[in-house]
């Protein structure tokens, strides 16, 4: 198939043999939709942002903002997008684009389609109340300050109740009174390329395992958050993509006895939904509700998973740390002559090997992320960063810790990113510490066991010597935080910012 069909503002629209390493964003402009803007072009300022129709966790129609700097044309086959000149109704803007112009929120323009994109899908999110700030979270403005833009999301929401309340048409929202249509199975291959590249996207984890199997060359692709970056930044260019983006066994969250099922696939904004939702789950769980927000922006969060992060093995994705201090497990798939699918379990603190090498074998798929049961009973996450929000860290840490009856330390896993080639635990520290009581003592013992346990290197975040010094001062600070018993909900922070 030499061509790639979606709708685009409402039209169907035909994307013919562009490359498959194409993001939507090129694709964009070079069709002459330049309303949307490339900035970064590694998901950090937003001026690229799209709405994706997509099925929210409840199975309901809503509109995602996403980085379309990011995110493959291919991958949008038979999906439903809008950009910024798809909003307003002819010559009547949008609310959205009508409060930023009353509250002066744009002066160059250059962030503000951005800006108005995700806006709108939060405006067609919550049926009242305040808009959620965090929905512009990941859009950067250079020029205007953002007061003025966080009054027009203010006044938005007062437009929102109005509306409803009237009743008044829209055909935004009456596209959400309607199904959204299941994504179609996508082998594409353009004609007008000297190499023949390729982006597959099965329907079921069998076909997906068969492709994998067949043609190990093709990258597993979740989200792209982090390999279209390469593409964009580094001007790598892939021969092919296999996208499990359609498996539904990669979709799947269960709360079982055993342990919580994340599947791969699932976004990391539908994990913090669901964590919201659940109240008791969430309560179980603060190690993910606190590092969640720290993700990134909403706007990656939407299409970034487990599943990529794990795979892509990077010694700073945020990912790692806070899993294998909940002792969690993957599960992986491969092409069986047999049974069709066989699976295979691999703890996560043995699946990262080396530096960007992990125990995937080529014909493997990760299916999904298993947290055993019981959750431990002290968890903290850290995130050492430049900025508080939306950046990338130079370390980050997830403590868990159990303590007996008796006071005696039951369990303790601690887990650093950023201080060696992998995301890992520091076992000899955690050993020192089980079955003593806590003490100043055995805190120390275990202190001067830790700084050995790594060997971070300089680059252009931090020094190997500033994350040395992290290690220890994370180290310290969490059982500074035990030893004051400051563990409840309600208390729980992250280190967001430290530096
Ligand atoms: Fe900056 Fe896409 S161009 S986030
Ligand atoms: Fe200029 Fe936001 S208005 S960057």
């Amino acid at each position: 198939m030499p061509e790639i069909r979606f709708l685009l503002n409402g039209v169907p629209h035909v994307a013919r043999d562009i490359d498959p390493n194409t993001t939507l964003l090129d694709h964009l402009r070079a069709s002459g939709r330049t309303g949307t803007k490339e900035g970064c072009g590694e998901g950090e300022c937003g001026a690229c942002a799209v709405a994706l129709l997509s099925r929210g966790p409840d199975g309901t129609a809503r509109y995602e903002t996403v980085n379309s700097c990011l995110l493959l044309t291919a991958a949008v086959a038979g999906r439903e997008v809008l950009t910024v000149e798809g909003i307003a109704q002819g010559d009547v803007l949008h609310p959205c684009q009508e409060e930023m112009a009353r509250a002066g929120g744009s002066q160059c323009g250059y962030c503000t389609p951005g800006f108005v994109v995700s806006l709108f899908s939060e405006y067609y999110r919550a049926k009242s109340g305040p808009l959620d700030e965090e929905s512009i979270g990941g859009n950067l403005c250079r020029c205007t300050g953002y007061r003025p833009i966080r009054e027009a999301g203010q006044r938005l929401a007062q437009i929102r109740a109005k509306q409803l309340a009237a009743r008044t048409d829209d055909p935004h929202r009456a596209r959400l009174a309607k199904a959204v249509p299941p994504l179609p199975a996508v082998d594409y291959a353009p004609l007008a390329n000297n190499q023949p590249r390729r982006f597959v996207r099965p329907l079921s984890l069998l076909e997906a395992c068969r492709v994998r199997a067949k043609e190990p060359h093709l990258v597993p692709l979740s989200g792209g958050t982090d390999l279209v970056v390469e593409l964009n930044q580094r001007h790598r260019r892939l021969d092919g993509m296999l996208s499990l983006e359609a498996v539904p066994e990669l979709k799947t969250f269960e709360n079982g006895k055993q342990h919580l099922a994340i599947g791969a696939g699932v976004s990391l904004a539908e994990v913090e939904e669901r964590l919201h939702q659940d109240k008791a789950l969430g309560d179980h769980l603060v190690m993910l509700k606190e590092l969640l927000p720290l993700f990134s922006s909403r706007l990656i969060r939407t299409r970034a998973t487990f599943g990529g992060n794990l795979g892509t093995a990077s010694p700073i994705g945020d990912g790692p740390p806070a899993l294998l201090a909940l002792g969690a497990e993957l599960v992986l798939a491969k092409h069986d002559d047999q049974y069709g699918v066989s699976l295979r379990f691999v703890p996560l603190d043995q699946f990262f090997l080396d530096y960007r090498k992990t125990a995937l074998e080529p014909d493997e798929i990760i299916v999904e992320v298993r947290i055993p049961k019981p959750f431990p009973e002290i968890q903290r996450f850290f995130k050492v960063s430049k900025r508080r929000m939306d950046d990338i860290s130079t370390v980050a840490a997830g403590f868990v810790l159990d303590l007996d009856p008796r006071g005696l330390v039951a369990r303790a896993r601690l887990a650093y990113g950023g201080v060696a080639a992998t995301p890992k635990r520091a076992t000899r520290t955690e050993t020192s510490l089980v079955g003593k009581r806590l003490t100043a003592e055995s805190v120390a013992r275990g202190r001067s066991l830790l700084a050995a346990e790594f060997s971070p290197i300089d680059d252009h975040r931090g020094s190997g010597a500033y994350r040395r010094a992290m290690v220890l001062r994370l180290y310290d600070k969490f059982f500074d935080e035990v030893r004051q018993g400051d563990f409840t909900e309600a208390t729980a922070r992250t280190s967001g910012g430290v530096s």
